[in-house]
């Protein structure tokens, strides 16, 4: 585990736990307040993460950020990550392998942010943090709790895309998560 956001960053740069980084342009760690109560996880960088160094700023993210000012949740007030922080090629679904070398990047994110609500978005990101017998589907809208988090499954924006109804139910878990951050 890392303690600080300096040692992560130093370690990352050169990072070749995976073949990941053998196609990567750029490394993707994470953006958003650091401080944040909400936590939003995802997949992994596509093309244009890739690019930018910087997570869901392509289509799926573009959606993502309009449903938030729809929520009236301001993107920069939560941190986004994804679980793994180089591009699998083609957008592949990263390998369990992939996802296990990334995760101590990911454990050490949540520790030094400690959100209160984890939105997991999609099965990849569900998976790899509550367990491999989840399922996105069956599990999404439900909250669960471990270790004092709140995790809110939700589709991936991705599949939004593929599938305009899924919007629907997006909403209504973003709506929860909104009403629990209001809780407090
Ligand atoms: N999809 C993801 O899962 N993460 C990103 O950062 C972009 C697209």
């Amino acid at each position: 585990m890392y303690e600080t956001w300096e040692q992560i960053k130093n370690d990352i740069c050169n990072c070749q736990k995976c073949k990941l980084y053998q196609n990567r342009t750029n490394i993707v760690l994470g953006e958003g307040n650091k401080n944040a109560d909400l936590m939003f996880i995802g997949e992994g960088p596509g093309a244009d993460e890739d690019r930018e160094g910087i997570p869901f700023v392509g289509k799926a993210g573009k959606l993502m950020n309009q449903a938030l000012i729809g929520l009236g949740l301001k993107r920069q007030e939560a941190y986004i990550t994804n679980i793994v922080k180089c591009r699998p090629p083609g957008n592949r679904t990263p390998e369990l392998e992939e996802a296990k070398s990334c995760m101590n990047y990911l454990r050490s994110q949540v520790m030094l942010v400690k959100p209160k609500i984890i939105v997991l978005l999609g099965n990849t990101a569900l998976k790899n943090v509550l367990g491999q017998e989840y399922s996105i589907t069956a599990s999404r809208g439900k909250w669960f709790q471990k270790k004092g988090i709140w995790y809110m499954p939700t589709w991936h924006p991705a599949a939004l895309l593929r599938d305009e109804s899924k919007k629907i139910d997006f909403w209504k878990d973003l709506k929860l998560v909104l009403e629990k951050m209001e809780e407090k």
